[in-house]
């Protein structure tokens, strides 16, 4: 049986959609999105045609750090709604054949949790074992300091009992010791009680936070803790309450690194990761306008054993992180992109979303999702992209590029009836304004990004290769042009072209041996058919920033639909 005709591996032809509850859309005019809005727009998500929704923590917290910060893990943030209106939502969805994936930290709770209230108190109370102390203060690696600019230790003295906790994230996030059963124990309960309510798996916070050595407290060294064997735990007991749950981890490593978080030959680990390392090569090469970055990215990025995949993005909620590239590299991108300190954060990364980071131009916008869109992997979404949303730098931090969603020109962006100052976040002026961009516009012009993207997904979906193949990067000519082949195991091959320079180009590439007669032909723009030469040699022209997917035909294989 071929693998890639079976639907349990859902995960690998997903089109994924992150949204956020609270800014995504409000149903009750009090100007915070909640559940019952986000299921009203359900619709919406399925037209745009994706097929797995990614919600960010809706779990009741003080909000410190945007719902990252949770006090409940099996509770609904009372401002979304309640666990009924989840049920609806995922039910929903569920029938418009989109699946729900919810942000799940295991790394840490609030410090309102009542874990932590707990055990804080004295060395000796209940769930005291359940985060990391120390008598001392051990030193920080000033690198393993997440947020730099509020934290400049990963310890915190409890002046209570004067010993430090370990905090690897904010001072209010107490990392959860893990290699605790009762704490693993709680955890699994947890992922069993959302999966019963029926969510498709999770989106992992922070994964390798919760394996550094400094987790194991001094005085318990004698546990022996194994954490790839953890995860593998983890991932089993998923599998056996729901058998095709996907754990889709953030392990923001080089490659080598995160390898091993997909676990053994048999993939016993997370089963899906974000490609950090392509995507920051990728904001490289966009700023050289020379595809070697992207190119160096994917020919290193290691092959997987069947059931794991890659996740591409090219934003998300958080900074841009650039912590991969060198400090000469990241600075390049900075000039390019994001040249003010006020759009810098962290010293490693950019507040900000794609399209004012390009300058408004719409056409290095479409070739960027061009190729998120045609590389092997699962394409991964950030609500607001497929509208070409902008930040708002008056909004603090990350948050910056969480402003609620933007579906219409009044002045609440059609996503709330409340006035403006009452919305979750403000939304962006000028250029990027509801008023400017928003989707009621988009939708009804067939030549908007928003019918780009609509398309390209629709071209994913009609080809679930894309999420099978695995990626090979030919030698070509010139150098502003990346050139990708995806390849299926039956021969199945698309070559992608895309011009990173703004003049066109004559594309010198092989596609590898093939039949004679062979032709090679354009799915996304003209439908014209291109020979390829015995030798698998083709030369297409490209313009400047221009895109093209090419299907291998061979003799005898079914015309294209
Ligand atoms: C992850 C999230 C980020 C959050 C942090 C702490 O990196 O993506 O938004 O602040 O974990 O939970």
């Amino acid at each position: 049986m071929r693998m890639s005709q079976t639907g349990d591996l859902w995960w690998k032809t997903a089109v994924v959609y992150c949204a956020d509850v609270q800014t995504f859309y409000d149903s009750d005019s009090d100007g915070i999105g909640d559940l019952r809005g986000m299921t009203e727009q359900v619709e919406y998500l399925a037209d745009l045609g994706i097929t797995c929704l990614w919600l960010m923590p809706i779990y009741p917290t003080p909000s410190k750090d945007d719902g990252y910060d949770i006090t409940d893990f099996y509770g609904v943030d009372r401002r979304l709604g309640t666990h009924g209106d989840f049920v609806e939502l995922v039910r929903t969805a569920r029938a418009h054949g989109i699946r729900v994936i919810l942000d799940f930290v295991m790394n840490h709770t609030s410090d309102q949790h009542p874990w932590f209230k707990s055990a804080r108190r004295s060395t000796d109370a209940p769930f005291r074992d359940w985060f990391v102390w120390s008598p001392t203060k051990p030193k920080t690696n000033p690198k393993d300091v997440v947020f730099p600019d509020k934290e400049d230790s990963i310890w915190e003295l409890e002046p209570k009992t004067g010993e430090y906790y370990l905090h690897h994230f904010y001072k209010h996030q107490p990392d959860l010791n893990v290699t605790h059963p009762g704490v693993q124990e709680e955890i699994a309960r947890t992922l069993g009680f959302w999966l019963e309510l029926g969510v498709s798996g999770f989106r992992v916070d922070a994964v390798p936070f919760l394996f550094t050595p400094d987790r194991v407290p001094a005085d318990h060294h004698h546990i022996r803790f194994d954490p790839k064997r953890y995860l593998a735990d983890v991932r089993k007991y998923v599998t056996r309450r729901v058998g095709d749950a996907l754990l889709l981890g953030e392990v923001n490593l080089p490659y080598k690194d995160q390898k091993t978080y997909f676990g053994g030959a048999d993939g016993d680990g997370l089963n899906m990761q974000f490609d950090f390392a392509a995507m920051q090569a990728l904001y490289l090469a966009l700023a050289r306008e020379d595809a070697r970055p992207i190119e160096g990215a994917l020919r290193r990025r290691p092959a997987l054993d069947v059931t794991s995949q890659w996740a591409n993005f090219v934003r998300n909620h958080d900074e841009l992180t650039l912590d991969q590239l060198t400090d000469e590299e990241r600075q390049e991108v900075f000039d390019a992109f994001g040249p003010e300190p006020g759009m810098q954060l962290f010293g490693r990364g950019l507040r900000r979303r794609l399209p004012s980071m390009l300058g408004g131009d719409g056409r290095r916008l479409r070739l960027v999702y061009s190729i998120m869109f045609s590389l092997p992997g699962t394409p991964v979404l950030f609500y607001g992209e497929e509208i070409g949303m902008a930040e708002n730098l008056d909004v603090p931090g990350r948050l910056s590029v969480r402003t609620p969603m933007q579906w219409g020109d009044d002045p609440s962006g059609g996503f709330s009836d409340a006035p403006p100052r009452k919305l979750t976040r403000p939304m962006p002026d000028g250029l990027y304004s509801p008023e400017r961009v928003n989707v009621a516009n988009q939708r009804h012009d067939q030549d908007s990004l928003w019918w780009f993207i609509r398309n390209l997904i629709r071209l994913r979906r009609q080809y679930p290769q894309l999420g099978w193949s695995t990626v090979e990067v030919p030698r070509t000519k010139p150098r502003s042009v990346l050139a990708h082949l995806a390849k299926e195991e039956d021969g199945w091959t698309m070559l992608a072209l895309h011009n990173l320079a703004p003049e066109s180009a004559l594309v010198d590439v092989s596609v590898g041996e093939v039949e004679p007669g062979s032709t090679l032909y354009d799915l996304l723009n003209d439908r014209s058919e291109h020979p390829v030469g015995k030798d698998g040699s083709v030369q297409i022209e490209v313009e400047g920033y221009g895109y093209r997917w090419l299907l291998l035909h061979r003799p005898g294989d079914r015309p294209p639909q």
